[in-house]
């Protein structure tokens, strides 16, 4: 499976951090769509690329981090068929999996370290959806896209 990570300038030592932990994933592809330096970057521009290999269907899921992981989380979700979930801890990168069908996980590189940001991408790699009601409630989440 294909992932898809990116950063804003705010999130590099994170991007780095994360992309050490997908190494153990062996059926793991990274992508990763930028930023490369410390140069000031939009995060709208990084979400919109990450989001646009999940949409195609290129890659699986999206990882979108910038400095508190809002504001990409919002770009990401202006998108549609994106559902990211901003986790900074572990119950909500599983539940983010299990009851919302997450396709990106959105982390801040200036609020999450590497430790617990390294358990929540195995988490969120690892769960699965529950389907069954959370499928109702995704799908309408789903259907506000066109109202
Ligand atoms: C960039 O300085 C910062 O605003 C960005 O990384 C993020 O925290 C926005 O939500």
């Amino acid at each position: 499976m294909k992932i898809t990570i990116g950063c804003d300038h705010g999130a590099l030592a994170l991007k780095a951090a994360v992309k050490d932990v997908l190494k153990e994933f062996p059926d793991v592809e990274v992508d990763d769509v930028g930023t490369y330096t410390e140069d000031s970057v939009d995060y709208p521009d990084i979400a919109e690329k990450i989001c646009a290999k999940v949409t195609s269907g290129e890659s699986t899921f999206g990882i979108a981090l910038c400095g508190t992981g809002i504001g990409i989380s919002i770009a990401c979700n202006k998108i549609h068929g994106i559902r990211a979930a901003l986790c900074g801890d572990v119950y909500s990168a599983k539940m983010s999996r299990h009851h919302n069908n997450a396709n990106v996980l959105a982390m801040g590189g200036r609020v999450t370290g590497p430790g617990p940001a390294g358990e929540i991408v195995r988490a969120f790699l690892t769960e699965q959806f529950d389907g069954g009601r959370h499928e109702r409630r995704v799908n309408k989440i789903m259907a506000l896209e066109s109202k």
